[in-house]
């Protein structure tokens, strides 16, 4: 027994002074230094199972051990939409953060937004585990957690912290806070899910993001036709606009899309989006289709979403589609396989007034962040772009939007 108390008190120091060691280190490295060293742990962390990486990742953000960035962003990176200024357009996509548990340290890589979520009503567990599976070769992910979450109710307490904490002192929010919907497993009418969403969370969000586009969320996807996008989208935004708001109005509501879509489709989602007046598009969720480079990969036959690379030019064709389809009239955030700057701008150029990731962040770290902001401030500069708003749409000169600089940038 002494023998054991010994060892302990041995270990204890030992990790004590491992940790002064570390501190002391660690307070000698520059801001770029500490996002290499907070990314190059990828590897180990990836010799767990996929969802024990992404776990680990939560709990370290929620440690205090991610890097955060205290460069300003170029300015050229700035954007304003709906009445926000984003810092810069590169947000953190859905699902990383799923309960809303690293708001704060998540916005503290630089990110321009985070989107947390998706979040449902009532707590689920998802699908049984195994459930995220890597293309390791691809840098691709193939997922179907099937929306685990705590719960609205879990969400809005965290939420609730976050916002008493930026009350008392602004400065610490960054970038802005996006909050995904979706919808239980098991509730029938999924219209009565997403007005709970927006009655519970709405009011912590600088934007919401209705999530009808899962992949494992059976029937989810099926609110994406005509008539169900119409009556769901008008209920939301009846319940949002039923809410009392002060004098900034309420949070800009979105609808996320899949990029498994025919033209007809989204022809239909592009005129409920006119009809509704839903203020952004976000294009889009995982595919459930498998194209043929990934065939020979294991990971390809499990069924769910695949996210990554394999998914930039589908869903980057998905945007033009939907910029045309809108006239250029309805924001849309870019979303799929985005893993450099100039994986943004393409998306920006195809019609995106915001990018976001998931998949690059799971396999690079935070050290994607500072990386893809300045090769994406300079793809504009090479091009003569003064700033992202300038380059929105670029590669649909036939498509006039209102205050864009005629001429300007290359063409
Ligand atoms: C593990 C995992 C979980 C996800 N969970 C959600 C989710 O809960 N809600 C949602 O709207 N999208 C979710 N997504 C989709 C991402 O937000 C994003 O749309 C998609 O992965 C494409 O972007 P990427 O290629 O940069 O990952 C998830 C993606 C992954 C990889």
């Amino acid at each position: 027994m002494g023998r054991l108390v010994q060892v302990l008190k041995t270990a204890a120091i030992a990790g004590t002074a491992a940790a002064i060691g570390g501190a002391a280190f660690y307070s000698t490295l520059d801001v770029q230094r500490r996002f290499e060293l907070a990314s190059a742990t990828g590897p180990l962390v990836r010799l767990l199972d996929p969802e024990t990486s992404h776990r680990v990742g939560i709990l370290a953000a929620r440690m205090g051990l991610f890097p955060k960035e205290t460069r300003p962003d170029p300015p050229a990176l700035r954007v304003n939409l709906w009445g926000r200024s984003f810092p810069n357009p590169i947000g953190l996509a859905a699902g990383f953060d799923k309960d809303a548990e690293a708001i704060e340290p998540l916005l503290n890589l630089g990110f321009g937004f985070v989107e947390v979520g998706s979040i449902t009503p009532r707590p689920q567990p998802g699908n049984p585990k195994p459930r995220v599976f890597r293309i390791s070769e691809l840098k691709a992910t193939v997922n179907r957690y099937g929306f685990n979450s705590e719960g609205a109710d879990a969400a809005a307490e965290r939420l609730e912290r976050f916002w008493r904490r930026v009350a008392a002192d602004p400065t610490r929010k960054k970038g802005l806070l996006a909050i995904n919907l979706g919808k239980n497993k098991e509730t029938e009418d999924a219209g009565d899910d997403y007005a709970v969403g927006v009655l519970k969370l709405s009011r912590y969000a600088d934007f919401v993001v209705v999530n009808v586009s899962s992949p494992n969320t059976p029937g989810l996807r099926a609110l994406q036709g005509r008539k169900q996008l119409q009556s769901l989208l008008t209920f939301v935004r009846d319940a949002r606009d039923g809410l009392e708001w002060g004098p900034g109005g309420p949070p800009p509501l979105l609808v996320k899309i899949a990029p498994d879509l025919t033209e007809s489709d989204k022809a239909d989602i592009a005129a409920v989006v006119a009809a509704t007046g839903v203020d952004g598009v976000v294009i889009s969720n995982t595919t459930i289709a498998r194209p043929e480079s990934i065939s020979k990969y294991p990971a390809s036959r499990e069924a769910g979403g695949l996210s990554g690379p394999p998914l930039l030019e589908p869903t980057t064709a998905v945007l033009a589609d939907m910029y045309r389809l809108t006239r250029g009239a309805v924001p849309l955030v870019g979303c799929g396989g985005v893993a450099s700057g100039e994986d943004a701008y393409r998306k920006i150029r195809a019609g995106a007034s915001l990018v976001e990731l998931y998949t690059a962040m799971a396999y690079e770290g935070p050290v994607i962040v500072p990386r893809i902001k300045q090769e994406l401030a300079a793809c504009l500069e090479r091009d003569g772009f003064a700033s992202v708003e300038d380059a929105v749409g670029a590669d649909h000169p036939n498509i006039p939007r209102p205050g864009k600089k005629k001429g300007a940038g290359k063409r």
